[in-house]
């Protein structure tokens, strides 16, 4: 089994050994807190089985799922965070950059209350035959609730009542919700999210499967890729996740209180606010965290770069090194040379990025940055998921080597009472 990498060669050299030796003792004992269930919301662990799930299982979402595109050619995902996140990030991460004649067109809502987005968004929907997938785990986040009655009327009165009612398809909590209570009420097809999975952890369950699948990439290999690294990483020895947490720990009290993650490739975009997400709200508490950051490499060495080499030291910077591209144009010879590009001729595209994240990591590396480097094969179902699950263990062992509990968010219901008061909600 091909697995990815992490080197961290090149950031725990910058603290000196006992300092690494402590760092690594508190990620040991925040790995054993999450293997042996006995650390802070472990009512919430129920991700770490995910992997694992019966994929006969997914013959029968299939079903459900070819059915309802079968007259449909856009579906819109309505959900915000953790039910959003997953889906957007790993679909963006295998499709093209391009707009793609597809049988079904995946757009996004309900992660935003922009006026201007979901004008334009029935604007563009008017004339088209699209469905709904309304994702919520409480079912009353006010996003996603607002999305759903604003593009349920409008599908309403495109396709009438009844026909409007079987374009729509909620993934949701088992029992409770007002979402539960619509979706029975309006007999919508139903899809579980388990009781002790939270949202930005979720990704493989019905909440990321379902839109990934609707795209048409294949869930069963990202699911394979999740569990292999699940089983090769339940070891304390060799352990990547206990390397890489250790290492940011260690970090941390020299003062790197931002994570930078920065790829080269622009299908990783939205991988990186995925983990923006779940590094964020898992440990950004008690006044203790990295803040994650993240960058689009070579396009921000052009903006951030600056800072990145010279400016306040306060970066741990993470490196998503993919080997391998898909397909490679070629640099072609020109006899003119007028660009005096010809010392380039023969190379490939990838090879000329590779080059760019070596310079990289030298150039940072050399002026103080401390680099991690996470190597990936290559970008397909198989080793995002070994990603998901490398980054899932490592976040919540690194909130429990802080002493926090990784499945909890409580700062984020500040704005959301503040958001109730102004608009009155009774
Ligand atoms: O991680 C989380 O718990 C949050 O980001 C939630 O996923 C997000 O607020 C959406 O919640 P819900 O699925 O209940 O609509």
């Amino acid at each position: 089994m091909e697995k990815i990498k992490i080197d961290t060669s090149k950031a725990s050299s910058f603290v000196p050994a006992k300092d690494y030796s402590t760092a690594f003792n508190e990620s040991l004992k925040g790995f054993k807190l999450l293997f042996d269930k006995m650390g802070k919301g472990k009512e919430f662990l129920g991700w770490r089985d995910l992997p694992f799930q019966k994929e006969t299982e997914f013959d029968q979402m299939q079903e459900i799922l070819d059915s309802f595109t079968a007259k449909l050619d856009t579906v819109v995902i309505l959900g915000i965070g953790g039910s959003y996140l997953g889906a957007k990030s790993f679909i963006s991460a295998l499709s093209s950059n391009f707009p793609q004649k597809k049988k079904v067109e995946i757009l996004f809502a309900g992660y935003q209350i922009d006026a201007d987005y979901y004008a334009e968004l029935m604007s563009y929907l008017t004339g088209r035959s699209f469905g709904l997938v309304v994702v919520s785990k409480s079912g009353s986040t006010l996003e996603t609730a607002i999305a759903f009655r604003v593009i349920k009327k409008f599908m309403e009165k495109q396709y009438g009542k009844i026909q409007a009612q079987k374009r729509v398809i909620a993934i949701t909590d088992e029992r409770k919700g007002y979402l539960k209570e619509i979706a029975d009420m309006m007999r919508y097809p139903t899809f579980v999210i388990p009781d002790d999975v939270g949202g930005r952890y979720s990704v493989l369950s019905p909440v990321g499967l379902v839109p990934i699948s609707l795209a048409g990439f294949s869930i069963r290999d990202l699911i394979h890729g999740a569990r292999d690294f699940s089983t090769s990483t339940r070891a304390t020895v060799n352990n990547p996740v206990l390397d890489y947490v250790a290492t940011r720990y260690a970090l941390f009290q020299f003062g790197k209180t931002v994570e930078l993650l920065a790829s080269f490739n622009t299908k990783l975009k939205y991988v990186a606010e995925w983990w923006k997400q779940l590094f964020g709200e898992t440990e950004g508490k008690e006044g203790k965290g990295l803040f994650p950051a993240a960058a689009q490499f070579t396009t921000d060495l052009h903006s951030l770069g600056q800072f990145i080499q010279d400016g306040n030291p306060i970066l741990l910077e993470t490196i998503i090194n993919v080997l391998n591209a898909k397909q490679n144009p070629k640099i072609p010879n020109d006899k003119d040379n007028f660009d005096y590009l010809n010392y380039l001729s023969g190379k490939t595209l990838h090879e000329i990025n590779q080059q760019a994240l070596e310079s990289v990591v030298e150039a940072h590396f050399k002026g103080g940055v401390p680099v991690v480097q996470i190597i990936m094969p290559e970008i397909n179902e198989y080793f995002l998921g070994q990603l998901i699950y490398f980054f899932e263990l490592s976040a919540a062992t690194s909130a429990y080597a802080m002493d926090l509990n990784p499945f909890d968010q409580p700062g984020v219901e500040n704005y959301k009472k503040n958001l109730f008061r102004r608009l009155g909600r009774p």
